[in-house]
């Protein structure tokens, strides 16, 4: 367990999946190792922005997007998503007006998007990478969610779209779609020498540039053949659970959005009164702990999120002692 700075199979690993899977044609001197997609987003938003400037995102939204924004003095610079038909919908002249400030430095992108298990098109991913280009924006989008989509719904990595090679970083990681978020082995892929440079500069001052070798072999493992087999699985049995809760919970008068990925269902439940409350009595009647929606900023205040990768018999357990929770008088 000595140091492991030599093991140049995990860029060929990496390089094979992201073409196998996402089409997308990543050079090896792209990839830059990182221990977590987290820091990540933490170092991103160092690199790309001054104290002062406006960082562009999309909430709701997975929460460290804001933290580190803020904890950089960043301003952060909201376009909320609005809900169409059940399903987020990008606010785009909104989202146009920001980026043109020139305060804006970085738009924080997550596609696709956690909470809500949004697939953005290829339509609206050219749009957003066209406005980051003209307005010279660094476009993070971070893609930890791509392996785990639903047909027909389909990724577009922004790595295939021309012009992302202007302006694009790009994490990903094993931790979702193989449950190895402990092992903290994530990747950024960033084309452009100089935001390439700037990102491990950031990353070398914290001598945070790799990943540990278990995390090595973990990438190693995962990004083969074999993975991609598993991962087809996976999809199938995480498609059904996420189906099948949804189905559940709105049978039962609670609003949830059906993910075209992830395997988080994203619930309403503001007609049950403060947040605060409700975690209370999903915890204290139902048993079961989710994750708050005010984790993903004000917009996501009085939503739930639920974590839908488990066995699916302890899973629709959980599901319906939720149901029984509050469908009591
Ligand atoms: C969008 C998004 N990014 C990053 C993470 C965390 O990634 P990591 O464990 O690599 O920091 C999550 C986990 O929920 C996530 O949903």
């Amino acid at each position: 367990y000595g140091y492991t700075t030599q093991y140049d199979e995990v860029f060929d690993a990496i390089v094979w999946w992201m073409r196998d899977q996402h089409g997308a044609a990543v050079e090896r001197d792209w990839i830059t190792l990182s221990p977590c997609v987290v820091t990540s987003i933490s170092l991103a938003v160092e690199a790309y922005s001054a104290p002062g400037d406006r960082v562009a995102l999309l909430s709701p939204l997975y929460g460290p997007f804001f933290t580190f924004s803020r904890a950089y003095g960043r301003v952060v610079a909201d376009c909320p998503l609005r809900v169409e038909s059940g399903r987020f919908e990008i606010d785009f002249p909104a989202l146009e007006a920001e980026l043109a400030r020139p305060e804006t430095s970085l738009l924080m992108f997550c596609s696709p998007h956690n909470p809500g298990g949004r697939v953005w098109s290829r339509a609206e991913l050219e749009r957003l990478l066209a406005l980051c280009i003209d307005n010279q924006v660094v476009f993070f989008c971070d893609e930890i969610h791509s392996d785990i989509v639903y047909p027909p719904a389909r990724n577009v990595s922004l790595l295939t779209l021309p012009g992302a090679e202007k302006v694009a970083v790009v994490p990903h990681s094993i931790g979702k779609t193989f449950n190895c978020g402990g092992l903290m082995a994530s990747f950024m892929m960033i084309p452009d020498p100089n935001l390439r440079g700037r990102f491990q500069a950031a990353a070398n001052r914290f001598h945070v540039a790799d990943v540990n070798l278990l995390g090595k072999v973990a990438l190693e493992t995962a990004l083969s053949p074999e993975g991609a087999e598993y991962k087809r699985q996976l999809v199938a049995y995480l498609r059904e659970n996420t189906r099948l809760v949804v189905e559940r919970l709105r049978a039962a008068g609670i609003d949830a959005m059906l993910p075209e990925s992830t395997f988080l269902v994203w619930s309403d439940f503001r007609q049950f009164g403060p947040w605060r409350a409700v975690f209370d009595r999903l915890l204290g009647d139902a048993n079961v702990a989710l994750s708050g929606g005010e984790f993903f900023g004000p917009a996501g205040e009085g939503w739930f999120r639920i974590n839908c990768a488990h066995p699916r018999a302890q899973l629709l357990a959980a599901v319906d002692r939720i149901v029984a929770a509050f469908q009591a008088p």
